[in-house]
């Protein structure tokens, strides 16, 4: 199904981008990764994604560099897909937030995703490619969540990047969207599910659907956001969160 293009993920080390570097590859996309992680570190996460791209590529990039983002898109031969998914989070009480983590936040979850899309859309707008921008948001972004306000603060601004970027760019056939997680038993929730009790008593009450979510499904949204299938979609946050962003109830 993608065949021939071109799929750069950021935040590719971890678990939810590397699923989706795993799932475009196997849908033929040849799949470039990127993250902080250093090359050695992230070599069993390089392996997974190249049984199914043996031409994958590994590249340390700090989507808050934008130096160094500069130069690694114009490394590219061409770019199709971009899946903007780096990300943290660090949890303080909003009374103890810290300036640097506020900062931390907004540099690598909102300006490295403008970073990376404007650096790869000049890109794309300059060789006529008709691409596909997917962004990593949340459902915090437009639910408060207690003591993660600089995260729910960056991703609300990812949510409106997607929107402004589907506006301005659907004049060049790039279309905008995102997946919108909900709490996955997997990479930043899941390190947070088993190291801060206070949080894993929270999440035992607010979804829904009971059990976390995993990786695969939030892959399997991107691949769809990535497909011929939604060619007439830009501008939409797709939520998989297990009806956590429903109103919250007991019974
Ligand atoms: N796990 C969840 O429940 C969940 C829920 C909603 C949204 N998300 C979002 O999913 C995305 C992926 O997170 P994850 O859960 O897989 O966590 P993860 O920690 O496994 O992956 C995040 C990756 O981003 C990389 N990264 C951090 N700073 C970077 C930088 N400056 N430049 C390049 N790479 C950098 C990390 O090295 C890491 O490999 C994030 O945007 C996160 O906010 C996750």
């Amino acid at each position: 199904m993608l065949q021939g293009k071109t799929a750069v993920i950021t935040g590719a080390a971890g678990d939810l981008g590397n699923a989706m570097a795993r799932q475009l590859a196997q849908k033929g996309a040849h799949v470039v990764m990127w993250d902080i992680v250093p090359r050695a570190e992230a070599a069993e996460a390089i392996k997974r994604v190249k049984e199914h791209d043996a031409a994958a590529e590994y590249a340390e990039v700090d989507v808050r560099d934008r130096a160094t983002v500069d130069e690694a898109v114009a490394g590219l031969a061409g770019v199709d897909i971009v899946c903007s998914n780096a990300g943290i989070v660090e949890a303080q009480p909003f009374l103890e937030l810290a300036q640097e983590n506020w900062q931390n936040h907004l540099d690598i979850n909102l300006t490295g995703c403008f970073n990376v899309c404007q650096a790869v859309t000049r890109k794309m707008v300059a060789a006529g490619t008709k691409g596909r921008l997917i962004l990593t948001s949340s459902w915090v972004g437009s639910i408060p969540w207690p003591e993660i306000a600089a995260y729910t603060v960056s991703k609300a601004g990812v949510n409106m990047l997607v929107r402004q970027m589907a506006r301005e760019l659907a004049t060049h056939g790039i279309l905008v969207n995102a997946v919108a997680p909900g709490i996955v038993d997997a990479g930043l929730a899941g390190r947070q599910l088993r190291e801060e009790p206070q949080y894993a008593a929270r999440v035992a009450k607010v979804i829904p659907l009971v059990e976390p979510g995993n990786p695969e499904e939030i892959a399997a949204a991107v691949v769809y956001l990535a497909s011929p299938q939604t060619a007439y979609m830009t501008g939409s946050i797709l939520t998989l969160d297990g009806g956590c962003s429903l109103f919250q109830f007991d019974g």
